[in-house]
């Protein structure tokens, strides 16, 4: 296409040179009739046309006339140049214009062209004749041009609409690639989501498969502790036995808990609630165990106005509450555990404070992450899957609930979680 273009601006850069010469000579012509022997005054015109015309490397006038040669005598019809832009040929004889001069003679009233080419350059020789006011050819004006400016031109343009070309395919060859890569990758995407789905699948499965042994083991493991006439070392290994598949229960049901949240199946029964007793009873259940642990901890509800309603599902609020409270209680040694539910800009807000191990910066980045646990030699004792804070995060969030987190290392922690609060 680009080469289409080349040559039609290459014909018409000719074709416009043409013009302008032979309107050049008509115009020349037009004059040179009368002054065909003022060859001073033809001269000073011919530098006039070469100086505004670059592409012109000659311009002369010829005429057929007699001139008498020192050695050869009278000569009749010699083809003299009597005007040029070379001075030093002027007065002598042109044995290269008879042809020309017999051409422009047999049509006078038009300027006629012949392509050449000169140690590589192409030419373009015109000439045209000079007739006196009875039509008679009185001499011929003849030009040469070059074509080379044109040339380079064109030549120019050649090259730059090669780099274009050049470009241009490289670039569709790496869109090419980018292409072909994105195919890649969405098989990779493709095969990722079936493993990921067999991951899920199949902690799922295994979740469901392992709860119905372990709901016996925890059965006869009661059973068994209640048994009259066991040995202390006996009752020992069968608390032992309680303990780690309560533990190992704890971690199913957050293993089904992350799989249901994972897959989308985790189901939320939005109601609208007060969410009193609901803080109340967390708290009350987990009173024993601060005891033991000797901590005290309270619900202080004299921030609350009056009722307030939330709409979430009361189950899995009380499921992220048990969490958040269960690890206050968890991860303090001493002092106090203390629940607040109050009210600030139209968001119901529930603080659990505790004066426990706190946290550092770091550790507070990545709480909420799975699995993640604070590997202290503090925490070395304390039992845990590090899927809690995970689960209670996307839940609260399912609710269109806030979590967040005020820490200090050694001093304590604060976990706030807050609701729009519903008329
Ligand atoms: N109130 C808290 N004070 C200090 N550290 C806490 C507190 N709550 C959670 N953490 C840290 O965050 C980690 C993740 O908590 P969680 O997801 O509930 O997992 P788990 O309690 O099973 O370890 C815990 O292991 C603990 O290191
Ligand atoms: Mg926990």
């Amino acid at each position: 296409m680009a080469q289409r273009f080349i040559g039609i601006a290459n014909d018409a850069e000719e074709r416009l040179i043409n013009v302008r010469i032979g309107s050049l000579q008509d115009a020349f012509v037009s004059f040179a009739s009368d002054k065909i022997d003022d060859s001073v005054y033809l001269n000073n015109q011919i530098q006039n046309i070469i100086k505004t015309n670059e592409t012109i490397k000659s311009f002369k006038v010829i005429v057929k006339k007699t001139i008498i040669d020192p050695n050869l005598g009278t000569i009749p019809n010699s083809y003299v140049i009597i005007a040029s832009n070379n001075l030093e040929e002027v007065d002598t004889v042109d044995n290269q214009a008879p042809f020309l001069y017999t051409l422009a003679g047999s049509d006078p009233s038009n300027s006629l062209t012949m392509p050449f080419s000169e140690n590589g350059e192409r030419l373009f020789q015109t000439a045209r004749a000079i007739t006196d006011k009875m039509g008679n050819v009185v001499g011929v004006v003849m030009t040469t041009q070059t074509l080379s400016l044109a040339d380079m031109a064109i030549q120019s343009s050649i090259t730059r609409s090669r780099i274009l070309l050049f470009v241009v395919i490289i670039l569709i060859l790496l869109l090419f690639l980018r292409h072909s890569k994105i195919i890649d990758y969405m098989d990779l995407y493709k095969k990722l989501k079936e493993v990921n789905q067999l991951k899920d699948d199949f902690i799922s499965m295994a979740s469901h498969e392992l709860r119905t042994p372990l709901t016996i083991i925890r059965g006869y493991a009661e059973f068994a502790i209640g048994a009259p006439e066991l040995s202390p070392q006996t009752k020992d290994y069968i608390s032992k036995i309680d303990i780690s598949s309560k533990d190992l229960d704890a971690l199913i049901s957050d293993m089904l808990d992350v799989s249901r949240i994972e897959q989308g199946r985790m189901s939320f029964k939005l109601e609208k609630i007060n969410p009193l007793d609901i803080i109340e009873g967390v708290v009350t259940s987990l009173v024993l165990p601060a005891k033991e642990k000797g901590l005290s901890i309270s619900f202080d509800k004299t921030k609350i106005e009056d009722s307030q309603y939330i709409n979430v599902d009361k189950d899995r609020l009380k499921q992220a509450l048990v969490n958040l409270i269960g690890n206050a209680v968890k991860y303090t040694n001493k002092g106090e555990i203390i629940v607040r539910q109050y009210k600030e800009k139209e968001r119901l807000y529930i603080r659990v404070s505790d004066t426990g191990l706190g946290m550092t910066e770091e550790e507070r980045a990545k709480l909420f992450e799975k699995f993640y646990r604070i590997r202290t030699k503090e925490t070395e004792e304390i039992r845990g899957t590090g899927l809690g804070l995970w689960i209670t995060a996307k839940i609260i969030k399912e609710m269109n609930g806030n979590v967040s987190v005020e820490s200090i290392k050694g001093i304590g922690s604060h976990f706030i979680i807050s609701f729009p609060i519903v008329a």
